[in-house]
């Protein structure tokens, strides 16, 4: 049993996707959310930087004594996931793996769509877990750039004009392809998932990363029997920019009210 937090962090609200499958699957799990909202998205910049701003968000996460870090980010688990598990004696789990595997698991046809930002699609991080996993799987990828944008604007609701035209436009190459899995590579996606139903038909199955991120770092804690006691966790939220702002957002991410307030945090001080 441990009673140290897990800590969960993003680039902006989307690693919220996680927490609420966290807090479903483990509700006496505490949990430290900090959301890099001063600088999203990551998803358009270099490795170096994206690098960088993880290895900050990071550090400041280590403060609370996490048992376990969940990178509930694409972009950050595609393209540092190892450096920042060589630098960091802690375990650290990201959404690639878990994700990859549940496409393997459920694609009959073997023709798997990826969908994340231009950083996550080029690392090739998650075609090489495929390749690893069941090299006869056909991967059709596709960066999505203004999907975090408008996630974070909050325009994700079924008949908003602007965002389902987006979308018709990125997923009309992955329709042609005929895949039957289309994985969510971006923590922001699964707010879009009845837009991105609508666009590829109802019968692709939708991978959600946040959810089999939270389903790795139970499977993580349960090895390591360090769950946490019971009795109801907390969370608590962190945000490099306005806490007002991520508040309201986050209640509609999590689906449920965010019981303490967040707080703002100078990431670069870190
Ligand atoms: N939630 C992040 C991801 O999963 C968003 C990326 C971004 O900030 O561009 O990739």
């Amino acid at each position: 049993m441990d009673q140290r937090p897990i800590g969960v962090f993003d680039s902006g609200l989307g690693g919220l996707t996680a927490v609420r499958q966290l807090r479903q699957i483990m509700p006496s799990e505490h949990i430290i959310y900090f959301g890099d909202n001063a600088r999203v998205p990551y998803g358009n910049r270099s490795r170096e930087t994206i690098l960088k701003y993880a290895r900050q968000d990071l550090r400041f996460l280590r403060q609370f004594d996490p048992k376990l870090v969940v990178i509930a980010c694409g972009t950050v688990s595609s393209n540092c996931l190892e450096d920042l598990q060589r630098e960091n004696e802690i375990p650290i789990i990201g959404v690639v793996e878990p994700t990859v595997r549940r496409a393997v698991s459920v694609t009959a046809s073997r023709r798997v769509g990826l969908i994340a930002t231009r950083a996550s699609v080029s690392s090739g991080a998650y075609q090489r877990q495929f390749a690893a996993l069941d090299p006869e799987i056909r991967v059709f990828t596709q960066a999505c750039p203004l999907f975090v944008p408008l996630v974070e604007e909050g325009r994700f609701r079924s008949g908003d004009v602007v965002v389902e035209t987006v979308a018709a436009e990125y997923l009309a190459p992955l329709r042609e392809e005929r895949i039957d899995t289309l994985v969510l590579g971006c923590t922001h996606y699964p707010l879009l998932t009845e837009i991105i139903s609508g666009a590829m038909g109802g019968s692709v199955f939708l991978v959600d990363s946040g959810r089999e991120a939270a389903c790795a770092a139970q499977s993580v804690l349960l090895q390591r029997d360090a769950l946490a006691g019971p009795g109801m966790g907390e969370a608590r939220f962190y945000t490099s920019e306005l806490a007002a702002d991520f508040q309201r957002m986050a209640e509609i991410f999590l689906q449920e009210p965010c019981r303490a307030a967040a707080e703002t945090v100078d990431i670069e001080r870190y």
